[in-house]
């Protein structure tokens, strides 16, 4: 198992519900925890946050996200089966993203600032979250990602939203034409 990056075809597919939490499922979910954390140690200057099943090549409705999004030494994720966006609002706020499967660009994404999800939990246990802030931005990443949607998608266009990591971690701007237009490592041949 690998993390596929653009312009991988599946990550532009859009991914099948789960019918039963079986072994196939834990095991894909055991596995999506060890490749954020092996990606992790990696890349010093960032934290694997969250990640969904299409990002190693599984069309599964399946996600995980870390519990503590501040300290890099609490390593636990929460997996969210069938994730379901019941409600997106409150204030569209920009905010910078990054994905695991789009490596070195980042971008200033608007997205809502609240959200109300619904999922099942690896029990199969129903469970409805609501968040705001960088939680809500996470998991609507992660949702569009079984919808085969990527963030740069939500900043097409758009010349002053789009950011490269250096070596030490700093976010410098892309010159957008020169760069990010046209790039089909980024967008593929569509
Ligand atoms: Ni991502």
């Amino acid at each position: 198992m690998k993390i596929i990056t653009t312009p991988d075809p599946r990550l532009r597919e859009k991914s099948e519900k789960v019918r039963k939490i079986d072994d196939e499922i834990l095991g894909i979910i055991a596995d999506m925890r060890k490749l954020s954390l092996d990606w992790e140690k990696e890349h010093p200057y960032e934290l694997s946050a969250a990640m969904a099943a299409p990002q190693m090549g599984v069309l599964k409705r399946i996600i995980i996200i870390r519990d503590d999004m501040e300290d890099k030494e609490r390593a636990t994720f929460t997996a969210l089966i069938n994730p379901e966006v019941i409600r997106a609002d409150g204030k569209v706020e920009k905010s910078q993203e990054g994905c695991l499967s789009v490596p070195s660009i980042y971008g200033m994404v608007p997205r809502h600032s609240k959200v109300r999800i619904k999922a099942k939990l690896e029990d199969g246990t129903e469970v409805r979250i609501k968040a705001t802030g960088e939680l809500a931005r996470t998991l609507l990443h992660e949702i569009d990602h079984l919808d085969g949607i990527l963030f740069i998608d939500h900043i097409k266009g758009v010349k002053d939203a789009f950011y490269e990591m250096d070596d030490k971690g700093d976010l410098i701007p892309v010159d957008y034409d020169a760069k990010i237009a046209g790039n089909k490592e980024l967008w593929g041949e569509a």
